[in-house]
């Protein structure tokens, strides 16, 4: 009988075996929180498809974003549901939209020792839900909708966001976005682009929270299609060519493929966005008790950095934050 030579389980027989050489970090720095502020209601709404999440009133949202960070998560995603919506979604351009004053008043809390990312989108703010604005055979109409998005980089630039991110997979919206913020004085904002977004079925519980359902079709004129990831690459350098800070891919679990790739060929700044449904099936297994939720939830966080990404956008930041910390 010959005993193996190689046994890498020397290295597995410890905690502090296994911390030695533990090759891949996660930790609340590397987490993004998206955070949804609701105009006109009197309290907080819990979102049924998203166990924990609420749509915050302005003051919730205080609350909620000084206790996330107080456990080590310095980044905010934010989501705008206007009272109002319209066939061109205006109330994401309005100054003293929703969105905008959620921005100030956490740049007033927070200043400079956090980041505040505003989502770049329409959906919310149209009354059809579709991410632009239509022509007439109701399909979205990319250049017009570039013309709101620069309106809508210039508001929340003006209401103290740190960085923009377009999420609508308009066609040349980097590029539109970062000249506007250029010619307005804002240089020093930047854009996390949603580069490489897919029409996928796992946004289904933030289109509750966000109030944003399309209301004929899907997003599938716009969003990428599953199968493809030569083209997320080509979404992802085009992003980069116009301009982008940081590039991200979104979901996550169902592509980190993607995101590996995206990685190795452009060694940029990644993002990936641990997106709604992902979070609702953890949340129903773990309700269920068919999952340890702590561990689960730490495997997943940890895989997708372990694939490539620097940042993740998860609606389990506070809980992993504590986690981490304990
Ligand atoms: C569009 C937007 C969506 C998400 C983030 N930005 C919804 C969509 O494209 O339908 C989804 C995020 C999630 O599911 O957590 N503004």
């Amino acid at each position: 009988m010959t005993f193996p030579r190689q046994r890498p389980r020397r290295l597995r027989r410890t905690p502090a075996l296994r911390a030695l050489v533990r090759e891949t970090d996660l930790a609340p720095r590397h987490l993004i929180a998206p955070l949804f502020v609701k105009e006109g209601i009197p309290e907080p709404v819990p979102i049924s498809s998203m166990p924990g999440q609420l749509q915050h009133t302005l003051e919730s949202l205080r609350k909620e974003a000084a206790e996330i960070a107080s456990r080590g998560v310095s980044a905010f995603m934010l989501f705008g549901v206007p009272e109002r919506k319209d066939f061109e979604g205006s109330e994401a351009w309005n100054p003293g939209g929703i969105a905008q004053r959620a921005l100030r008043v956490l740049r007033d809390d927070l200043g400079n020792d956090h980041v505040l990312i505003a989502d770049l989108c329409l959906d919310e703010y149209t009354d059809h839900g579709h991410c632009g604005v239509l022509d007439e055979e109701g399909h979205v109409d990319n250049d017009a909708t570039l013309e709101r998005y620069v309106r809508i980089a210039v508001a929340q630039a003006e209401a103290g966001a740190h960085m923009v991110g377009p999420s609508g997979m308009m066609d040349g919206q980097v590029g539109a976005i970062r000249e506007a913020l250029d010619a307005a004085g804002f240089e020093r904002v930047g854009i996390m682009a949603y580069a490489a977004k897919f029409a996928s079925a796992f946004y289904g519980p933030f289109r509750e929270a966000a109030e944003c359902a399309p209301r004929f079709g899907d997003r599938a004129g716009y969003q990428m299609d599953p199968p493809n990831a030569d083209e997320a690459i080509r979404e992802i350098r085009a992003d980069i060519d116009q301009g982008a800070d940081v590039v991200m891919v979104k979901p996550a679990l169902p592509y980190l493929d993607v995101l590996r790739r995206a990685k190795d060929e452009t060694r940029f700044p990644m993002a990936a966005y641990n997106v709604s449904g992902e979070y609702a099936m953890l949340k129903a297994a773990a309700l269920n008790g068919w999952l340890d939720e702590r561990k689960a939830v730490l495997e997943v966080l940890t895989s997708i950095r372990r694939a490539g990404a620097d940042l993740v956008l998860t609606y389990h930041a506070r809980d992993a934050a504590e986690w981490l910390t304990a």
